[in-house]
């Protein structure tokens, strides 16, 4: 039924380019099998939801119907795990500006982590771009004072700079982590993004780039 349901889904995003590509499905995929490991979980709920979590994001579905439901139905999953499936997915995904929900269960904690992971680090910081320059967005606005970049109300959402996304969201999610690995992981990760910040806006001002 994995194997099934990643065959369908590597089809279903095959030509998606907002970030929201196959490679991002395995990988949180894979993530969150792998933290799972550490945890009391089971590994079928884990593996499926992860598969299944960006199916009907509510800013790529057409339809109110959901596709993760029909899916499951289709392949036959048992009733008592279709439901655990559909929960963990409503509750791991971000739903606009409810970033601060916890799931109600190990598994879903598990698979938020994993997906808040690859929105972080070295993978997060290319997404991010991809997704602003897939929207037409700027980078950076140097022409806006700097705290205005801690929250995009400055602006129109539709038409924030990028960089602000990190602060409005990425810088926070290291804290919003649910399970020791998925902190672990999300450290490293977390001082990555702030050395690539500091970077960024050190080189717009022309200060010397120094190896310390
Ligand atoms: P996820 O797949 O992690 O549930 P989202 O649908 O929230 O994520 O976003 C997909 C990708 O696009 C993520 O890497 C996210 O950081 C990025 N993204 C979402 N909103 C914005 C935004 N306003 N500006 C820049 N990047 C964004
Ligand atoms: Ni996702």
């Amino acid at each position: 039924m994995i194997q099934e349901t990643a065959v369908f889904i590597r089809q279903h995003f095959e030509q998606e380019g907002s970030g929201h590509d196959w490679w991002h499905i395995y990988r949180v995929w894979q993530m969150a099998r792998q933290i799972g490991e550490k945890e009391q979980v089971d590994p079928f709920r884990v593996e499926m939801a992860a598969l299944l979590h960006d199916l009907d994001d509510w800013k790529f579905s057409e339809s109110r119907e959901s596709r993760a439901k029909k899916w499951l139905s289709s392949i036959q999953v048992a009733d008592v795990d279709l439901q655990a499936i559909l929960q963990i997915i409503d509750e791991v995904s971000f739903k606009g500006s409810g970033v601060k929900t916890r799931p109600t269960s190990l598994e879903g904690m598990v698979v938020q982590d994993a997906d808040r992971l690859d929105a972080i680090g070295a993978i997060g910081i290319a997404r991010t771009f991809a997704y602003g320059g897939n929207k037409n967005r700027l980078i950076y606005d140097p022409e806006v004072a700097p705290e205005q970049h801690d929250s995009f109300k400055a602006y129109q959402q539709s038409t924030a700079p990028t960089i602000n996304h990190f602060y409005e969201k990425l810088l926070l999610l290291k804290d919003r982590m649910n399970t020791e690995t998925g902190k672990r992981l999300a450290e490293e990760r977390h001082q990555f993004m702030e050395a690539f910040l500091e970077q960024f806006f050190r080189e717009w001002q022309l200060e010397e780039e120094q190896s310390t």
